[in-house]
């Protein structure tokens, strides 16, 4: 029998990671013969071990927090997406005069363009963007794909606007987090990329009339965040679709097939209850 391609997210906790799951399920259903590992990668050397993992036969790799850059440096090509995001989440492996290398690309925007577009029922031009870390950039990335318009919020108002340049965005307004009421108010369209949820913290947002909120969380990084948003009136959606769909682009440029992802989700939403 042929050996099993292998797959693997790494990062540093990784336990908690629930692409493991999400990649067996799909396996599974699709009857693909591939193994998906959780790989526990120490800070420090992360560059050089994620080149090892290429030469050590691995097929593709997802990355989480915090190896998303070491990720991008280990990377002989890179995709256009990736190289602007400046983070890598999906690596795919190319053989070229006998070296096996990675090619670097990141799902994390799609992944979130999809979570979007199954929650939104017509259109925005308008968006409030929390947040300008790492994680932003991807989403911010995203929403400038579909030519919005952004009012970019972050507690570092410095970071906000390096953020905004390098990525170009068609800023509205740049300001704090003691705005975040006001700017909120009349939005048609928030999205959280700050998690406090585990820290016993939360945002709260104001009432809105027919607003929609995402949080990119989820579990209780997200829970008391959404519970008030919700009870404020929003449509909300935490971050579990935005991982279902970073993992399904992955699996498309690993096996040129698009899994079902409203069942994954159904899965995911059990695992986490459970
Ligand atoms: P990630 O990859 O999850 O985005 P990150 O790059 O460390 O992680 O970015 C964390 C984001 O959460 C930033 O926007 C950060 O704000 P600053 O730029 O001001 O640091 C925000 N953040 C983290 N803890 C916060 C807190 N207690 N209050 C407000 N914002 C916070």
């Amino acid at each position: 029998m042929a050996q099993p391609a292998l797959y693997g997210v790494v990062g540093h906790p990784v336990t908690h990671s629930l692409s493991p799951r999400i990649h067996a399920f799909w396996y599974e259903q699709l009857g693909t013969h591939a193994i998906y590992s959780a790989l526990d990668m120490i800070e420090g050397s992360a560059r050089d071990d994620i080149q090892a993992l290429a030469r050590a036969g691995f097929s593709g790799l997802n990355v989480t927090l915090p190896h998303k850059i070491s990720a991008f440096e280990a990377c002989s090509e890179l995709s256009d997406a990736a190289s602007k995001i400046g983070a890598v989440n999906t690596l795919i492996r190319k053989d070229v005069d006998q070296s096996r290398i990675w090619l670097g690309d990141n799902t994390d925007w799609t992944g979130f363009l999809w979570s979007l577009d199954r929650v939104l029922t017509q259109p925005v031009k308008n968006v409030v963007l929390i947040g300008a870390g790492g994680a932003a950039r991807a989403v911010a990335f995203a929403l400038k794909s579909r030519g919005m318009q952004i009012t970019l919020l972050n507690r570092t108002v410095e970071k906000a606007k390096t953020l905004a340049e390098e990525l170009d965005l068609d800023i509205t307004d740049l300001t704090d987090l003691q705005n975040l009421s006001e700017r909120c108010a009349s939005a048609p369209l928030v999205v959280n990329t700050i998690s406090l949820g585990h820290s016993g913290g939360k945002l709260s947002l104001p009432e809105t009339q027919s607003g929609v909120f995402i949080d990119i969380s989820y579990g209780v990084a997200a829970d008391a965040t959404l519970k008030t948003a919700s009870e404020n009136g929003w449509t909300t959606e935490d971050g579990l679709p935005m991982l279902i769909g970073q993992a399904a682009d992955a699996f498309k440029l690993w096996f040129g097939v698009d899994p079902d992802r409203e069942s994954a989700l159904d899965a995911a939403r059990n695992w986490l209850k459970s």
